[in-house]
């Protein structure tokens, strides 16, 4: 189907990459839950759904690449299998990174121990300060790596000085977006090479899926590609479809989730057990100005510090009956989780109060629920907490 160049978002989240139909054809695309197709002669192109080529998965990665203004894209078996893969792609041994001291734990791991292995080296840097890309680039660097907003403290990093920083360097600037979506940022127009989701997350949206994206040129997503045939990091088919359908309603779920996660920062701002609220839509974040600069909206998740330290905050998750516990985020219901329990638990304590992620906190993923049964079950639960 040719759509116009300026299509919105919701349009592109419908109608994104697909075919052109013909009377008969069904109006969703057809779940094919089929590991191999017929063919496979000397003039047929070869479709095995481990080489990400089967009718719905090509379908999938142009309406990534639709979403994010990108000449291609692909999907894979994980948020993580699109990390690992884009990593593998562009680098090879004697070869360096740079990347952001503010990474999801698995990617952190992924750079710090698993690549090194595969002789390619990393520098964290603070990503924030004036030049340090460009201070630590080495004559190897193939990689300028970095998220935001980040976890759990939601800083906004800013990708235009970053690229600044790449050019005249043969460097690619890779971008985890997952937590901003398509919806509230779009990297590439900024001038990121590649962009990546956990599309586990908002993408996906119903918490039923484990999946990953990567957008980039032609060229970058067709290396990618070849890494996830060898290391095996393929979409399964049933999976495409569920993350198709997500895509659809993608749009208008964010935008929701932007003004359910205001409405409960502003509320938590304003309670007398609640010390420090962290939400980049907030005027007291101190990236708001950033935010405001560089966002459509400000996400759905926000980070909050109860008085009271671990303890207290236990007795917050024990109180909620609407927002559930648990790790992950993105998906359409309320969820809460304690860094120190999941994504930073390797930590002790005084890492973690030195990263501004102190006993006490609490990671919010607000949901689309209406937002006044959200604000009333923190209330309870603060109630019942301090009580
Ligand atoms: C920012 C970010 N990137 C990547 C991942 C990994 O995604 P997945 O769990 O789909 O492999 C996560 C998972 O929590 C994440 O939060």
């Amino acid at each position: 189907m040719t759509l116009s160049p300026d299509a919105g978002l919701s349009t592109l989240g419908i109608h994104g990459g697909a075919e052109p139909t013909r009377p008969g054809d069904p109006v969703v695309p057809p779940l094919v839950q089929s590991a191999t197709f017929h063919g496979g002669r000397r003039d047929d192109a070869l479709l095995y759904s481990r080489y990400g080529n089967n009718p719905l998965q090509r379908l999938v990665g142009r309406k990534v690449a639709a979403l994010e203004g990108t000449e291609a894209g692909l999907v894979l078996g994980s948020g993580m299998g699109a990390i690992s893969a884009t990593l593998l792609a562009l680098t090879e041994a004697g070869d360096h990174i740079v990347a952001s001291e503010h990474l999801y734990g698995a990617t952190r791991e992924l750079l710090e121990v698993e690549l090194p292995r595969r002789g390619v080296t990393t520098t964290f840097v603070d990503p924030d300060r004036s030049g340090a890309w460009a201070d630590a680039a080495e004559e190897r660097t193939r990689v300028f790596y970095l998220e935001a907003p980040t976890n759990p403290t939601l800083r906004v990093v800013d990708p235009r000085a970053v690229v600044a920083q790449a050019r005249g360097r043969d460097v690619t600037v890779v971008m985890d977006a997952t937590f901003a979506t398509p919806v509230n940022l779009r990297p590439a127009a900024l001038g990121v090479d590649v962009v990546i989701h956990s599309a586990t997350k908002y993408m996906g949206g119903h918490s039923d899926v484990i999946a990953g994206v990567v957008a980039g040129s032609e060229a970058t997503v067709d290396a990618v590609t070849t890494m996830m045939k060898r290391y095996g990091a393929a979409a399964d088919p049933h999976m495409v479809w569920l993350l198709d359908r997500g895509l659809r309603t993608l749009d208008v779920r964010v935008r929701r989730h932007n003004t359910n996660a205001l409405a409960v920062a502003r509320f938590l701002e304003g309670r007398p057990e609640v010390a420090r609220v962290l939400y980049p839509g907030l005027e007291s974040h101190p990236d708001h100005a950033l935010a405001a600069d560089l966002l459509l909206g400000a996400g759905g998740m926000v980070s909050f510090v109860v008085n009271g330290g671990g303890e207290a905050a236990d007795r917050v998750m024990d109180g909620l009956e609407l927002i559930h516990v648990a790790p992950s985020l993105g998906g359409v219901e309320s969820l809460v989780s304690q860094p120190r329990y999941t994504s930073h638990r390797a930590m002790d304590e005084a890492r973690r109060t030195a990263l501004g992620i102190p006993d006490g906190f609490l990671r919010l993923s607000v949901g689309i629920e209406d937002p006044h049964d959200l604000t009333a079950d923190l209330g309870r639960a603060l109630e019942r907490a301090f009580d």
